[in-house]
């Protein structure tokens, strides 16, 4: 994958790739003391829309707050012209946007008041994260044997960087016995979410997620709810077992660098008829409308850059 650019974004000015470098002794780099978004920007007839910035830039500045950042040295509005201008100066058109806030000078006693956060903002040319194949043939997953994060020991709601050690742990396990993406139990044994992505079932033409209580609340979940609500099926957030995974009907998961992606298996079940499924095949199409500004109702996810 490359990820080469022109400039990234770094405290506002924008540094030529080359020297967009940080200190070894950074704080956020030996304990995780950073936060981060995942954002597509998709070109469209009307040139390049970056999906859902707002939503996204809340909800850095959200993490940032659950992290116990007190003080912002930026608004909303400040990290979205930022982030306009990212995409803008390097010329991409379908890329992936990568903001990441981390704490730096100072954080060496593991407070976060004895540092102070830095903002840089990445961009690179990236197409789908899990193959072309996998929009219609699906995925293989399995059952992590690792347990996703118990609520009051990491927030699940923040995309801290140091939680990412648990998606990595599963992920890395997953890959290593053949699979490609791994599904996590909660503390409880209920379904949680895969390593970057949410999980929707569907079962007697009936959509169930869990709740968002133990995982992080998905963008690309609530675009799917809304698509799917609108498209007249009937939604319910509850707790999901393990083998009702295997008895759905289809298995879905989402996420912004996923999209939407049919399970075609998990730990060696076939799941449906084995590849992705006809409401997940629906839910894509839509999806993959709605990020490419084609469905009028969905426009105002798309933040044009010109
Ligand atoms: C653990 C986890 N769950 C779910 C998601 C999906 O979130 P989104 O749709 O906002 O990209 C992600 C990706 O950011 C993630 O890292």
């Amino acid at each position: 994958m490359g990820m080469e650019s022109k400039f990234i974004w770094m405290n506002g000015e924008m540094v030529p790739f080359e020297k967009a470098t940080i200190h070894m002794l950074t704080p956020a780099l030996h304990y995780g003391a950073a936060v981060f978004e995942g954002i597509r920007a998709y070109n469209t007839d009307k040139g390049p829309a970056v999906f859902r910035l707002k939503e996204h830039i809340e909800r850095l500045l959200d993490s940032a707050r659950v992290l116990g950042f007190r003080e912002f040295p930026w608004t909303v509005d400040q990290v979205s012209e930022a982030i306009r201008e990212t995409v803008r100066v390097n010329g991409f058109k379908d890329c992936y946007i990568r903001p990441l806030m981390y704490l730096d000078g100072g954080g060496w006693n593991l407070n976060v008041d004895s540092g102070k956060p830095s903002l840089a903002i990445a961009v690179w040319e990236w197409n789908n994260y899990l193959g072309d194949e996998a929009l219609e043939k699906g995925i293989r997953a399995n059952i992590s044997s690792f347990t996703r994060h118990h609520p009051n020991v990491m927030m699940t709601k923040a995309k801290i960087s140091g939680n990412y050690a648990n998606s990595i742990l599963a992920k890395t396990e997953s890959q290593r016995l053949g699979f490609e993406e791994a599904i996590m139990l909660d503390p409880q044994g209920y379904i949680a979410e895969c390593t970057g992505e949410n999980l929707f079932v569907v079962r007697h033409g009936k959509i169930i997620t869990p709740s968002t209580a133990p995982v992080l609340e998905g963008i690309t979940r609530h675009s799917i709810h809304t698509i799917a609500q609108d498209l007249g099926y009937r939604i319910l957030e509850q707790p999901i077992s393990r083998d009702q995974l295997y008895i759905a009907d289809e298995v879905f998961v989402c996420g912004t660098a996923a999209e939407c992606i049919g399970l075609s298996e998990i730990d060696f079940r076939k799941i449906g008829d084995g590849k992705s499924g006809r409401i997940t095949r629906e839910i894509q199409n839509v999806y993959h409308d709605a990020i490419r500004g084609k469905i009028k109702k969905y426009e105002g996810w798309c933040d044009y850059l010109e």
